[in-house]
């Protein structure tokens, strides 16, 4: 056989081409390490836990056996179309000659040290041929175990340069085998899992949508190497591409088995233009890795967006009483001051005013109409957002607001004026998504309109606490009249939302920002870094949320994650309310309509929540007992000192004589202290099935367990934990 194939030319065995030096790009206890051969190729040598001793690196492509490789760059850091590459490239470009040819090839590389443990490697790449250049970026979050990979691409030819394809991130994995778990859903169905092992081929996770792009698959994965990670054993990659729009990953393995990773933005109708000495840089790919399953690489990703990745990460936030679903569009200035009497009553921070406040010739009164005509309904609120600010604070509350700005129905003065602020084909017929269509965020008057209508908002009213930033339309009839060049629209409208955002956030700092899009069509690390938390879905029926909240919670910190008690589902208040305590818990219900009973619980309930509020959004979150393998589900957060955590427990299987029938492993805790475990936020009246007198040591918590005693009756338990 062997001589079979040296005779035909080939050498069925090939070791990898030697680097002659390395470029380790390193966290507390992962590296990616590059090479760097004789010829100049940048490739990928080494993914994985970090070895102590670095010049071992050098090794590790000597113990690959693996078959032919003929094109000699399939493990490139950074692939390109149209050299000796024989798969997906990261980068495909057009020169202003019109070749289509790219080899680049290693020009040199630096290192800057930040403060918080950042490094910021930069790796210089050119082509062989023509004045065209990369740098890539790899900046190391050492404390986190997270790594940001991005590019920047420019070049000094005669005429401008095409890029139809510009990936942040090429990552070359190998292992025995791959499993990827991602995620698919549509309105009320977010964040729905699939895992599956990966076959040979190409498997593409993308978004075509432009605005709510995640609609049907956000831009969050993970793969595990070898055989599909569990919470606490396996090695697991867990990424995601930080762009609030068309995003695209491709995981291809290839003839060798070896994985190739390609995340970016999309490139689907997206060839972009670029002039001689202009600089294209991508979005950035995120990932942490972890060799000790899910449940560390999650913990490392909060710990990241918490210092680095969102606003206001370290700080507190308000609960709140939403009026969406308690009035929809019907409500009128009496109506509201109603419902500011009961956010006091219920004991939360804040009155969050929904849709339908706005908007005078074509008044907001339901989905039809409105959108984009910011002024106060005259109707429903004569004497505007001030006054009922004013209500607020003579209720002791703070006031916030929604709005869509990005966004403008057919039926509103904006529209009337401004057509062509809209993204909409010419002389073709609209289609509506929800009955609106899309501003122009590539134009900079429209951005100028948008960061104005929230401007407006918080100049008139600087005592506006709170914004809840929606967005319920996809473009359809991708096309816009500002731009001369229309492959740029779908790149140029998230640059252009990012430049809106930037500026709010330059001249408000601080205001409390929520990320909703119709449900959780745009939760990404590209947004959340303007924001302080996300609405996951317009589905709150809490056996859902259970779900979508455990699959969230891989990629984001709990106290990002807006969790409102609704009337959505058939479980009792109690088990809404504890469901949404995984997070930063919100009302919208109506107070008024509550018996008394529940009443009691809700108050009571936002008191319990104050007391362990803190846990849930600064400490280690575990996820213990899985939804979708067993009949209950239990997630525990313990804080920083491991003096104090809350374990949260739910019937999830509703068949007979279904419980906890044993213990809950615990995790986290200190082996050598001893706990109190009590049961908390019961209903009014009722008394714990909990030993509340009864001391455990953490060992025996994390060994033995503890069992929350969850059945029929008593299908959601609370429980906190106290180091005595
Ligand atoms: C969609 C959001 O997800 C809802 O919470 C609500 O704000 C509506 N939009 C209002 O139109």
């Amino acid at each position: 056989m062997l001589r079979l194939f040296t005779l035909l030319g080939y050498c069925f065995f090939s070791l990898a081409s030697v680097a002659q030096q390395v470029i380790p790009v390193l966290t507390k206890s992962n590296a990616l390490v590059l090479g760097v051969d004789a010829k100049n190729n940048l490739s990928s040598v080494y993914f994985g836990q970090r070895l102590a001793d670095e010049r071992e690196y050098t090794n590790v492509l000597s113990m690959y056996r693996q078959t032919e490789e003929y094109s000699g760059v399939a493990d490139a850091a950074y692939s390109s179309a149209g050299s000796r590459n024989l798969f997906e490239p990261a980068i495909s470009v057009v020169h202003g000659d019109g070749n289509t040819g790219l080899e680049l090839a290693y020009v040199s590389h630096s290192s800057q040290t930040m403060p918080k443990g950042v490094t910021l490697t930069t790796i210089i790449l050119r082509d062989r041929v023509y004045p065209f250049q990369v740098k890539l970026f790899y900046k190391t979050y050492a404390e986190q175990d997270v790594v940001e990979i991005w590019s920047s691409i420019s070049h000094t030819e005669k005429k401008p340069v095409t890029l139809t394809k510009f990936a942040s991130a090429n990552l070359y994995l190998r292992a025995p085998e791959f499993w990827l778990r991602n995620y698919h859903g549509d309105w009320a169905r977010e964040m729905q899992p699939d895992e599956a092992r990966i076959t040979h081929g190409i498997k593409t996770l993308d978004a075509k949508l432009g605005t709510r792009a995640n609609l049907f698959q956000p831009p969050l994965f993970m793969v595990s190497m070898g055989k599909p990670a569990t919470e606490d054993d396996g090695n697991v990659l867990v990424g995601s591409v930080s762009w609030t729009g068309n995003f695209k990953v491709d995981l291809e393995l290839d003839n060798r088995d070896n994985l190739r990773l390609i995340a970016g933005i999309n490139n689907f109708q997206s060839a972009y233009t670029l002039k001689p000495r202009e600089e294209f840089e991508t979005a950035r790919f995120l990932y942490t890795f972890s060799s000790e399953g899910k449940g560390l690489a999650s913990r490392n990703l909060h710990n990241w967006a918490r210092e680095f990745g969102m606003v206001d990460g370290h700080g507190s936030r308000m609960t709140l009483l939403n009026n969406w679903e308690a009035t929809y569009f019907d409500f009128n200035e009496q109506k509201l001051a109603e419902l500011l009497k009961d956010t006091k009553k219920l004991g939360v921070d804040l009155f969050l005013l929904d849709d339908g406040w706005f908007a005078n010739k074509y008044p907001r009164n339901d989905d039809h109409a409105g959108l984009g005509d910011w002024k106060e309904n005259a109707t429903k609120l004569p004497n505007g957002i001030s006054y009922l600010i004013k209500e607020a604070t003579a209720n002791d509350v703070k006031f916030g607001i929604w709005i869509e700005p990005e966004m403008v129905n057919p039926k509103s003065e904006l529209y009337e004026k401004h057509p062509d602020w809209v993204i909409r084909q010419p002389g073709r017929e609209e289609h509506y998504f929800r009955n609106q269509l899309v501003l122009d965020l590539t134009n900079p008057t429209v951005q100028d309109f948008v960061f104005g209508v929230v401007d407006d908002l918080l100049t008139k009213n600087p005592a506006l606490a709170y914004i809840k930033w929606d967005c319920n339309a996809v473009i359809y009839n991708a096309h816009s009249a500002f731009l001369n060049n229309q492959q740029h629209l779908y790149i140029d409208y998230v640059r252009g939302l990012y430049k809106v955002l930037e500026r709010i956030r330059a001249k408000y700092p601080t205001i409390p920002l929520m990320l909703c899009s119709g449900g959780g069509g745009r939760v990404d690390y590209g947004a959340l870094q303007y924001f302080t938390e996300y609405w996951p879905s317009d589905n709150t029926d809490p056996l859902e949320r259970i779900y979508m909240q455990w699959e969230y919670s891989y990629f984001f910190p709990a106290m990002t994650s807006s969790n409102h008690v609704t009337e959505w589902g058939k479980q009792p208040l109690k088990y809404r309310i504890d469901v949404a305590m995984m997070g930063k818990m919100g009302f919208d219900i109506v107070i008024g309509k509550l018996p008394e009973k529940e009443l009691a619980l809700a108050r009571q309930s936002v008191k319990v929540y104050d007391s362990v509020k803190n846990i849930i959004w600064h400490g280690d979150q575990y996820r213990l007992s899985d939804p979708w393998k067993e009949p209950v589900a239990s997630v525990m957060y313990v804080d920083r000192q491991k003096t104090k955590a809350v374990l949260f427990n739910y019937l999830v299987n509703n068949r007979y004589g279904q419980g906890s029938v044993g213990p809950v492993k615990l995790k986290g805790l200190n082996a050598g202290d001893k706990y109190r475990v009590r049961e908390v936020n019961l209903l009014p009246g009722t008394r714990s099935a909990i030993d509340a007198s009864k001391i455990y040591t953490g060992e025996f918590l994390m060994k033995v367990g503890f069992n929350p005693a969850v059945r029929q009756g008593r299908n959601s338990v609370v429980l906190v934990l106290e180091k005595m």
